[in-house]
């Protein structure tokens, strides 16, 4: 007898773990239940995939989403809806909000906002602070919690623990993978007169590579001492890069699309502060090295680094200026533009976009598409060449740094656990996002 499912993708061509194929997909009750030739089938709804890529839904492991406590930026039904949009299906989202997320009430406070009113699945990281270290056990194991963050150099907010004491009591705590934003507190402010007033292109001069290296080199030592895991965030160094292939059985790495795409100091004339990020963009050789390590496997996950602030806070002069810019709507775009002009596969960006995320922090159900697994599934048009425009962007602050830029390559279709949820640049309601389950939380 023939099957039934609530909805068959028909005719797509697949990209997974096993290659790139022509193979339809059967989803039912929210699962993935066949994937190969569903001619005979019968389905509630088919939709014609015919001359589109089907990836696993894209995961993005850092976005700041700014709820609650900095609506005026973003918040989450907005942040989710530039998601979904982006072809993004999960996300991670980062606890520098007001207040911070750095207790089990304000977990639970930022789950409860999220469940159905998010349009993608979700989960919070919980920032370490001085007072909660001894609390780690259980924030890694709530429901929601994507584990620990660390700011160990200072950027947006308040969180920041950059004192050895501190730092080993946390590395002691640690069960699952935490992830930190690599930059050396003492030197950022030792250097601080470096910045030139109305001069953003001084950031990366400020905040430089030997201020990263040091950064990512204290923590590896660390995780080995107490044999951690730990994820390093957006990095942006040659010297990083190099350093981090000897030592990944500590560390896993993060790398963005505005590191892999915008490059100093051009970017800053062309740009202004609008360029301006932490870690900052910088100059060719750094990029250069970012996709030599992104190319020889070095590099685990993308993560956009979403950090939306309004354009008034953006046009403050340097170094007054917000430090961050959207991307998680461009995540994809920008990459498969990037596939498209040939520096890597589509295979290499589904590894970074959902089977690496999967495997880093051992996220269940999702990440690949097959039988069992949750019916998250970005659709893309390989060939569609598009112009990315700030009045796209469902962003909160309406702005990307994109702006005016023709990219090959663009996602039109997102589905959450079998649902519809974006189609050709609509939101489909209604927003069902769920917390991801882990292996080791909940
Ligand atoms: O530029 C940044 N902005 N880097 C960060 O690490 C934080 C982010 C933000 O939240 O604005």
């Amino acid at each position: 007898m023939a099957e039934t499912f609530d909805l068959v993708l028909k005719g797509g061509t697949v990209v997974n773990h096993d290659g790139i194929a022509p193979r339809d997909i059967g989803l039912r009750n929210g699962r993935i239940a066949a994937v190969g030739s569903l001619g005979a089938s019968a389905a509630g709804e088919v939709i014609d995939c015919t001359g589109l890529h089907i990836l696993p839904g894209v995961i993005d492991t850092q976005v700041h989403f700014r709820e609650p406590g900095l609506e005026h930026k973003e918040d989450l039904e907005t942040g989710s809806r530039a998601a979904v949009l982006g072809g993004v299906t999960a996300v991670f989202e980062m606890p520098n909000t007001n207040p911070p997320t750095t207790n089990p009430d304000a977990l639970a406070d930022k789950v409860r906002r999220a469940r159905h009113r998010m349009f993608c699945d979700f989960a919070f990281y919980v920032g370490a602070t001085r007072e909660n270290v001894d609390d780690i056990p259980e924030l890694e194991r709530l429901e929601g919690s994507a584990g620990i963050k660390v700011f160990v150099g200072s950027s947006t907010g308040t969180l920041l623990v950059d004192d050895d004491p501190t730092l080993e009591r946390i590395f002691a705590k640690l069960r699952r993978r935490a992830a930190f934003h690599s930059e050396d507190e003492a030197r950022l402010r030792e250097r601080a007169g470096i910045r030139r007033p109305g001069d953003p292109s001084s950031h990366p001069e400020w905040r430089d590579e030997i201020a990263a290296l040091t950064s990512t080199q204290r923590l590896v030592r660390l995780a080995e001492k107490h044999g951690r895991r730990i994820h390093i965030l957006h990095v942006s160094t040659a010297e990083e890069m190099a350093f981090l292939a000897e030592h990944k059985e500590w560390a896993s790495v993060e790398v963005t699309p505005h590191h892999l795409t915008l490059v100093a100091p051009e970017c800053y004339q062309r740009l202004g502060t609008y360029a301006q990020m932490n870690p900052p963009v910088r100059e060719d050789r750094h990029r250069q090295a970012l996709w030599a390590g992104l190319s020889a496997g070095i590099v685990d996950v993308l993560g956009s680094d979403h950090a939306p602030h309004t354009r008034e806070e953006k046009d403050h002069a340097y170094p007054q200026s917000h430090s961050g810019m959207t991307g998680v709507q461009t995540l994809l775009p920008i990459m498969l533009d990037h596939v498209n002009a040939g520096r890597l596969s589509l295979e290499r960006l589904v590894d970074l976009t959902s089977h690496g995320p999967q495997r880093l922090f051992g996220i269940r159900n999702k990440g690949r598409i097959a039988v069992g697994y949750d019916g998250d599934l970005t659709v893309v048009d390989l060939k569609r060449q598009q112009t990315i425009d700030n009045s796209m962007i469902a962003s909160r602050c309406g702005w990307t740094p994109y702006h005016g830029v023709t990219v090959t390559g663009w996602p039109v279709g997102t589905f959450v656990r079998g649902r519809r949820v974006m189609w050709e640049g609509e939101v489909l309601g209604p927003a069902a996002g769920e917390p991801v389950r882990f292996y080791e939380g909940v």
